[in-house]
């Protein structure tokens, strides 16, 4: 596999979960690593920068990529793994936690995106990759916010494809089943169970099977791959 040594690569969420597990696997292949969480950094490395911002913040995140872009000149690479769920019925989903979701998953995630685009275009062969989720695809009751979100980062990187692309910057989408993470214990584990088990696959993803499906966008071999959801399991849209 073809090291990411002088690769720069963003990834938020990285203090917990799937994001750690990611940022952790980029500083493995080589890559400079940096971290956007609203807490303090949780990775110990000289290659990993943490940046404590809420990526619903606009004003935050773009002062945030001042410093990024005086600092590390550009972006490589950009996982929008942040997200937040709260599961409930519509009829009982507190508005603030459904504002929450929609500030975080989709506009937090869109103003990284427009911030990393504009330092990404510095360089070649810039990735976008968003972290997407099976409950686009299931749908499953409780989820009409979550979902919807989900839906929406799937839009976005195809319609970033459309903009970036000529710019040599490939976005695409990465859904993922459930996974061991602080996010999955928020959750019924015989609603998880019964999700699982209807799966082509049917067990948990692992840290693995994303960070190996990761690696495939991430590829210098994959520039011309870009406006796909590789669904992770067997499901699809
Ligand atoms: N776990 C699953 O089963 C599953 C399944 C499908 C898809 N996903 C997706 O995978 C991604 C990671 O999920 P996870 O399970 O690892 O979640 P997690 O354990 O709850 O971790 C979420 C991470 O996102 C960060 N974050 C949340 N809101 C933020 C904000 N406004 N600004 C900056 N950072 C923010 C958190 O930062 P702090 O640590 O500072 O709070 C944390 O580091 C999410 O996009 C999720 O939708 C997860």
């Amino acid at each position: 596999m073809t090291s990411l040594a002088g690769k720069v690569a963003l990834v938020t969420g990285a203090r917990r979960g799937l994001g750690r597990s990611i940022a952790e696997h980029l500083l493995g292949r080589g890559a400079t690593v940096i971290g956007l969480a609203r807490g303090a950094a949780t990775i110990d490395s000289p290659d990993y920068h943490h940046r404590s911002v809420d990526i619903a913040d606009a004003a935050a995140v773009q002062a945030a990529f001042r410093v990024i872009g005086r600092d590390f000149g550009g972006v490589d690479v950009l996982v929008n793994n942040a997200g937040v769920l709260t599961a409930q019925h519509a009829m009982i989903l507190a508005p603030g936690a459904a504002k929450a979701m929609i500030d975080t998953n989709i506009f937090g995630t869109f103003m990284v995106s427009r911030e990393a685009a504009r330092l990404m275009r510095r360089r070649p062969g810039g990735r976008i990759v968003m972290i997407g989720s099976m409950a686009a695809s299931l749908q499953p009751a409780g989820d009409s916010v979550y979902a919807a979100t989900k839906a929406a980062v799937t839009v976005m990187a195809n319609v970033l494809a459309k903009e970036l692309g000529p710019m040599g910057i490939t976005c695409n989408t990465l859904a993922v089943t459930a996974i061991e993470s602080d996010m999955l214990d928020q959750l019924p584990r015989d609603k998880i169970d019964a999700i699982v088990a209807a799966l082509p696959i049917p067990r948990l993803a692992t840290r693995d099977d994303v960070t190996h499906a990761l690696d495939f966008f991430l590829s210098p071999h994959s520039g011309y791959i870009t406006a796909q959801t590789l669904w992770l399991g067997g499901i699809h849209q």
